[in-house]
């Protein structure tokens, strides 16, 4: 078993739906942003281990275009936790000499939160080890509307040759540009649907549901969630 753990092929990208923060919370009889901190705690730990165990790209899901309908307090304590989270990542990104990248659209959210975006995006852009994607203020379907809005716009503008727009080409207006289709993606806490997260790039993607929490989803379960990987048998995706 030792032998066949050793031999285990990391996935070039894993995809995250962080779920379950306010359930956890709940179980434990505390409110909704205690699952919430140290559901973000979890995230700064686990994006270490994942670094120092080569994995090259992680893409995370931490706020949803829907998720403003979730009640004011819960949306101030979240934006307050992405404020002190973008500060702190900047370590991060020393640490594990790690590109962030942030995928959403961001000109929705608080001034100083993009100004922070914009800050640890420049600060970390030279760095190559490992690149790390955070959604926020994202949906798969947004992401999709804004991209065919400004391929229209270079269409008419001449920039693109008019007819058959061809999936590369498509895919250099996502946000994801520039990044390969995620090989695994996990979804913490139960639920089983995407919830409107990458849309187009986990076509071919590996999905793997877990029951628990994010908030304690540890090394243990990435291992786990990897073993399981390598028993698929990929045809397609980044398979080779
Ligand atoms: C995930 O946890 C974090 C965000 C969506 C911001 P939830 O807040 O969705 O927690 P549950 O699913 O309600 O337990
Ligand atoms: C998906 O989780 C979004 C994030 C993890 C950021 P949700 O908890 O918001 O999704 P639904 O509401 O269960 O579909
Ligand atoms: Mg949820």
């Amino acid at each position: 078993m030792a032998e066949q753990t050793k031999e285990l092929k990391l996935p070039n990208h894993i995809a995250i739906i962080l779920d379950g923060n306010g359930r956890w919370a709940k179980a434990k009889g505390m409110p909704r942003s205690y699952g919430h901190i140290v559901g973000c705690d979890n995230l700064e730990k686990m994006c270490d281990i994942m670094a120092d165990m080569g994995i090259r790209y992680l893409t995370v899901y931490a706020f949803s275009t829907e998720n403003w309908k979730r009640s004011a307090d819960e949306i101030k304590v979240l934006m307050d936790l992405f404020r002190k989270y973008l500060k702190r990542c900047e370590r991060k990104a020393e640490r594990n000499h790690m590109r962030v990248k942030i995928i959403g659209d961001t000109s929705a959210l608080e001034p100083d939160i993009q100004e922070s975006i914009r800050e640890l995006e420049g600060m970390s852009a030279g760095y190559d080890r490992m690149f790390f994607q955070i959604a926020l203020n994202y949906g798969g379907r947004d992401e999709i509307e804004r991209a065919v809005t400004r391929l229209a716009d270079d269409v008419r503008a001449g920039k693109i040759p008019e007819g058959r727009i061809r999936g590369d080409v498509f895919e250099q207006y996502l946000d994801t540009a520039g990044i390969p289709d995620p090989d695994l993606l996990i979804r913490t806490s139960g639920e089983m649907r995407l919830s409107n997260f990458l849309l187009w790039q986990l076509a071919y993607t590996e999905f793997y549901f877990t029951d628990t929490a994010w908030p304690d989803f540890h090394k243990p379960d990435l291992m786990k969630a990897i073993e399981k990987y390598n028993s698929r048998d990929r045809r397609y995706g980044n398979a080779k």
